[in-house]
């Protein structure tokens, strides 16, 4: 019968060909799944570095900043009271007094609040450390208003305007976000003075959602704000005082180099090191002043409750 080769052929083909098949399935549900591991996997292992790390090397870089460009702010404009002064800020009745610059638009920013209970403490341990030497050459951060700046809808450089609907779409969008994720509970890694004389307070993540994954969730839960943002990703940073002139000090220690202010970090770390905050409150702020948060300027605020619900 010659039908019975060609059949037997037929079948030996659809054999192969199911081999084939079987084959193909096989590698593509193994990459798929080597891909859906390596996704999944803890950012500390694999060949990334993990976000603490990623920030303790940024906060490293920020620690030498001071030495490598030098005091920047010890060079402001001198004013007649002999006192250098940023162009943020003026001496109004012998107080330092900021300009606040309406921004247009309003800046909208995500922000991280740190409640009064965790900030009061920290600012009045730097106004006792500080203020000895800077009588009004300094500007403290209020401690009602510690934040940690996450991601803008608009800022200063890009102004992304939108209308009172839109602000409001936005407002529910970062409600959603807030509402999916737990509060954070972080530790003081070290304090910094940048060149430009701002105090910072850097924070590492002991639990909570990352600022890295936060950050994240923002920018998709903001289509339209600005591709570039102020800050790195990683960072967890809130200012907490900032300097604007020469120190007082008596004439025979005059300061001659950095040593002063590295002296003043130290004492500085050496109380607030490893202080410890939790964070449950997410901001939406729109700042209808340039730096309002920081300068106690004009600003609406929305507060959101990180929910810790499974979303
Ligand atoms: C600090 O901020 C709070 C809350 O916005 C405000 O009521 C208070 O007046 C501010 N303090 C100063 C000195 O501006």
């Amino acid at each position: 019968m010659p039908t019975m080769p060609r059949a037997r052929k037929l079948w030996a083909n659809s054999n192969l060909a199911a081999l084939i098949i079987w084959f193909i399935s096989a590698l593509t549900f193994w990459i798929l799944f080597q891909m859906l591991l390596r996704s999944s996997a803890p950012p500390s292992t694999g060949s990334s570095i993990s976000y603490e790390e990623r920030r303790t090397r940024l906060y490293d870089k920020l620690s030498r900043e001071l030495d490598e460009k030098g005091a920047a702010f010890l060079k402001y404009g001198e004013t007649s009271q002999s006192l250098s002064l940023s162009d943020l800020f003026t001496i109004k009745d012998g107080a330092v007094t900021p300009v606040l610059k309406a921004a247009n638009p309003p800046v909208r920013a995500n922000v991280l609040y740190m409640s009064p209970q965790y900030s009061v403490p920290i600012a009045e341990a730097v106004k006792s450390i500080l203020s000895p030497y800077f009588e009004k050459a300094i500007w403290f951060q209020n401690s009602s208003l510690y934040h940690f700046s996450m991601f803008h809808a608009s800022h200063h450089i890009s102004g992304v305007p939108a209308t009172e609907a839109e602000i409001e779409a936005e407002v529910n969008a970062i409600k959603a976000v807030a509402e999916g994720l737990c509060p954070l509970r972080i530790s003081l890694d070290r304090v910094v003075l940048t060149s430009t004389g701002v105090l910072l307070g850097c924070w590492q993540v002991n639990s909570g959602v990352d600022p890295v994954v936060l950050r994240d969730r923002l920018r998709t839960a903001l289509p339209h704000a600005p591709q570039k943002q102020l800050y790195d990703a990683a960072i967890l940073h809130t200012t907490l005082a900032r300097l604007l002139g020469q120190p007082k000090l008596p004439k025979e220690n005059r300061i001659t180099g950095l040593q002063f202010f590295h002296d003043l970090v130290n004492k500085l770390n050496s109380q607030l090191h490893g202080i410890q905050a939790q964070v449950s409150e997410l901001w939406y702020v729109e700042e209808y002043d340039v730096l309002a948060l920081a300068l106690n300027g004009r600003m609406k605020v929305h507060k959101l409750n990180l929910g810790c619900s499974k979303a």
